[in-house]
């Protein structure tokens, strides 16, 4: 919506409203026309459906601390400001957020779900090929170790806008930062990162058998 369209809408209510009141005083209730009925209207939202080709190589994303945004709608400038504020913002319709290849949180247009502050969350299933939506809402999305995203992100501070970092009160997830940066460092969608520090190698490590003894392998 342009500046000029908030600033007029008021004004036209206004109109509206006092011509309902001069016509009441003096005859048949009055017929809304259509022109106050637009714009005594809410400002529809635009909706924008994310599909799994929105979903691409980490690292090409924009890194902020230790994740990484985008925005689908082409306001990144608004993504990092959000990111990147330290008393905490609302993120802008369009924005991306990935700590991780599989785990995505992408806020939709505004009035999407209001249990979810707007966000909708992402389980991936990523190859060299692509990614694949496994599952996708807000309810039923879980992350690799079975936790509820938004049981656990919506424990952030009211002003970090569901964005959990290490400091914002969520519970904490079993990812040390190596891990995470390994983790990111072996997107299968992004060119491969040659010759890995030892500790994020050890870290690789870590995980599978974390995840070998999870599975009872
Ligand atoms: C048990 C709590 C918990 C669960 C469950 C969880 N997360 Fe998180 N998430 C965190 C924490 C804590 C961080 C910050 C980790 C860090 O920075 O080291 C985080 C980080 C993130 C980030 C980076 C931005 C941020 O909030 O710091 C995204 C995006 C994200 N998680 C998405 C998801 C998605 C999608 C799911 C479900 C598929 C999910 N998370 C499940 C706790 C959780």
């Amino acid at each position: 919506m342009t500046v000029t369209a908030r600033f007029l809408r008021p004004v036209f209510v206004c109109l509206g409203a006092m011509i309902v009141a001069a016509c009441g005083q003096s005859g048949p209730a009055p017929v809304e026309t259509p022109v106050e009925a637009a714009a005594a209207e809410a400002p529809a939202p635009a909706p924008f459906e994310p599909t799994e080709a929105d979903f691409k190589c980490i690292r090409d994303m924009h890194p902020v601390r230790g994740f990484f945004v985008d925005n689908l709608l082409g306001n990144l400038d608004g993504t990092i400001a959000a990111a990147e504020s330290e008393t905490g913002s609302v993120y802008p319709a369009g924005s991306v957020v990935q700590l991780v290849p599989g785990e995505v949180m992408v806020k939709r247009e505004a009035g999407f779900n209001a249990a979810t502050r707007d966000w909708e969350f992402f389980e991936l299933d990523v190859t060299a090929a692509g990614a694949t939506i496994r599952v996708r809402g807000a309810d039923d999305v879980v992350n690799q170790f079975g936790g509820n995203c938004l049981a656990c992100h919506e424990k952030a501070k009211p002003e970090f806008d569901l964005i959990c970092e290490q400091t914002h009160g969520c519970d904490p997830i079993p990812l040390t930062p190596v891990m995470v940066k390994a983790i990111q460092n072996t997107d299968p969608r992004c060119p491969p990162v040659d010759n890995l520090p030892p500790e994020q190698l050890e870290a690789l490590a870590m995980l599978q058998a974390f995840r070998d003894a999870a599975s009872g392998n």
